[in-house]
């Protein structure tokens, strides 16, 4: 099946990188917000980040236009009926997901295809919302989403194999590098990644190196991007933190244990890059100070 309409719901930092790069890739998008402020915020995030394309000269200001007439912004999530992919990229609660999905299985034709962008909460649990679960599947993303090349593919036990091939293909159309996985809490990155940043968060309340050591052995002995504590501020202390509880509940291993140090920053609201302030201080951006821990 051709996937031409899609929908997204969600215009935050997921949700508006989704919409972006699916109608860069000539499909018709309608992104749904739950009100007109947060929506306006999302499409001028996309707005932004499209002339910055220009700017660099990697996008002409023809095509901006198009990918943003191919953008459409609502508030009603009946505007999402016609979609034949609905992709969501809601808060992570399993209540406004059920919410959200019981209503579009109402709204939508058969053919739609239902996907979530979920990180750690389980698509068979929201397939199970639906009177679809053969269409149900995950597709998630990474931020920030127009950079990053991966599409984590999820299928559950129910997912329609041609479905499975359908997201796949879409992902190959949106510029992606899709992987295929199965619905177990955090698939393969979280799985591989959430350890790791716990365990360097570990290394620092044991004294093993300071902030910056740590982050500088990552980027420069091992030529990650980011180092882990960056990568933490990055993500949002909180979202790995939720993310860890999660993957703790599922799999009862130590190694997804969220440290004492992780808890007392959410709880302070050190929640990283966009609180201004987490493993490093941003109160100038352009220069991030490691925090001092007492
Ligand atoms: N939106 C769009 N484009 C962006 C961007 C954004 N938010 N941030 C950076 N870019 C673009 C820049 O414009 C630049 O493009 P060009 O090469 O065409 O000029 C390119 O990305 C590189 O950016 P910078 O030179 O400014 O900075 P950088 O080289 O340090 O790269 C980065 C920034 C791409 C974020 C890089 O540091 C990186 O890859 N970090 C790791 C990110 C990562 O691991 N993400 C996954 C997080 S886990 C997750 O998302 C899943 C989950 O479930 C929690």
């Amino acid at each position: 099946m051709a996937i031409e309409k899609v929908g997204v719901v969600g215009c935050g930092l997921m949700g508006s990188g989704i919409a972006q790069i699916a109608a860069a890739a000539g499909c018709q998008v309608t992104v749904r917000e739950v009100n007109a402020v947060v929506l306006e915020q999302g499409l001028q995030s996309i707005d932004k980040n499209l002339q910055r394309l220009v700017d660099k000269g990697t996008l002409s200001a023809g095509d901006r236009d198009q990918i943003r007439g191919r953008l459409h912004g609502t508030t009603n999530l009946e505007d999402l009926k016609d979609c034949d992919l609905i992709i969501d990229a809601i808060i992570e609660q399993l209540a406004a997901k059920r919410e959200v999905w019981t209503a579009l299985d109402k709204i939508c034709p058969k053919h739609t295809i239902f996907a979530s962008n979920t990180s750690s909460l389980s698509i068979t649990e929201m397939a199970t919302f639906t009177q679809r679960p053969d269409r149900f599947l995950g597709l998630h993303f990474f931020n920030p989403v127009p950079v990053m090349k991966l599409i984590e593919v999820i299928r559950t036990i129910a997912t329609d194999k041609k479905v499975e091939e359908d997201a796949v293909a879409f992902a190959h159309r949106v510029g992606k590098t899709p992987v295929r996985t199965t619905d177990r809490t955090g698939f393969i990155v979280n799985r591989l990644l959430v350890p790791f940043l716990l365990d360097a968060i570990r290394a620092l309340e044991e004294g093993v190196g300071s902030i910056e050591d740590i982050d500088n052995s990552m980027k420069l002995g091992c030529g990650h991007p980011m180092g882990p504590l960056t990568l933490l501020d990055f993500v949002g202390n909180d979202t790995t933190y939720y993310i860890a509880n999660i993957m703790f509940d599922e799999f009862k291993e130590k190694r997804f244990a969220p440290p004492p140090l992780l808890k007392r920053m959410v709880l302070m609201g050190w929640n990283g890059r966009k609180a201004g302030k987490g493993f490093y201080d941003y109160s100038d951006p352009a220069k991030p100070k490691p925090i001092s821990l007492a």
